[in-house]
């Protein structure tokens, strides 16, 4: 349980923090006077508090004095920079051989760290694998899995015994069984349509047991995408590869993962060969308002 205390001294009683702490942590006590810090035990180190009181008043165990820093907003894109970032990011999948510099992969990752995580668990962790023979590795066993699972599911009893425990995945799969078999051929035939030649991959993982992994996992990866874009790298979700773990395979390059953590999300990353100057519209937003 965190330390959290107001000092009297600062606070200026405007009780913002009573409002806005998400775990009620917070009291008003009586006008004129500090908040009461009431339930401690409650708080998810989100940070709310410190983030919000600019008299620094607020005291928490978590975030102490220097790690909490003012925000630069006027250079926060606006609502149409944004946007054309949104537009600008796409899949790339022609690559550069060219490594990706270190330094660009922790920018990568220190906006993944920022991401939103249920429960502020902050649990998803990283690995990258840029070794040339282990890429190889995630390749050719991916493009395995592919195989198989194509022909497991153009076996129609086994297709219906799959079907039993999953019926929406059978579903997904079936409709894409003729992807995974020329993506399996491709890479028989020493084509890499798995990772297509990036030279770097990210994988998240995290423990299973965390609140949300997954989802906390895949807005890690979309803020890594946005950094990816902006920092003049391109990169595309690994969907096949993030298949192949979470059925099993297990790739030499990921032995370090903690027990029992699952791989979540995955990214391909590289310099682009080709740039996108202009965008093609998505389909409009189906929307109901209610
Ligand atoms: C969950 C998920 C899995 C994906 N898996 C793959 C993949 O295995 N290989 C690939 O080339 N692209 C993959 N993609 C990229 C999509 O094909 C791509 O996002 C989509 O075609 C839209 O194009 P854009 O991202 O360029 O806008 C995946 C995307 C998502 C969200």
């Amino acid at each position: 349980m965190p330390n959290i205390a107001i000092d009297p001294a600062r606070c200026k009683h405007c009780n913002a923090c009573v409002e806005d702490c998400p775990a009620e942590v917070f009291t008003f006590e009586k006008k004129g006077s500090a908040p009461g810090v009431v339930r401690a035990d409650h708080c998810i180190v989100c940070g709310h508090c410190v983030a919000l009181c600019m008299h620094g008043a607020i005291e928490h165990s978590d975030f102490p004095l220097g790690t909490v820093l003012p925000i630069n907003r006027e250079i926060l894109p606006g609502p149409d920079a944004l946007m054309e970032l949104l537009r600008a990011r796409r899949s790339a999948r022609v690559f550069q051989k060219k490594p990706v510099p270190r330094d660009l992969l922790e920018k990568i990752i220190e906006a993944a760290r920022l991401a939103p995580t249920a429960h502020n668990d902050q649990g998803t962790q990283y690995i990258v694998v840029q070794d040339s023979a282990e890429l190889k590795q995630i390749v050719d066993m991916t493009g395995a899995f592919l195989g198989q699972t194509a022909k497991a599911l153009r076996n129609p009893v086994k297709r219906k015994l799959f079907g039993l425990l999953d019926p929406n995945g059978v579903k997904s799969a079936w409709g894409m069984v003729g992807s995974f078999e020329s993506v399996a051929q491709a890479v028989l035939d020493g084509n890499d349509m798995v990772l297509r030649g990036a030279p770097c991959v990210l994988f998240f993982h995290a423990d299973p047991a965390i609140t949300k992994p997954d989802q906390s996992a895949q807005l890690a990866v979309q803020n890594a995408t946005l950094m990816c874009e902006a920092l003049g790298l391109a990169s595309f979700y690994t969907g096949f590869v993030v298949a192949a773990c979470a059925c099993g395979v297990r790739f030499p390059s990921l032995a370090g993962m903690p027990p029992g953590h699952r791989i979540y999300g995955g990214m391909a990353i590289g310099y682009p060969k080709f740039g996108y100057n202009q965008w093609p519209d998505r389909k409009p937003a189906q929307t109901q308002w209610v």
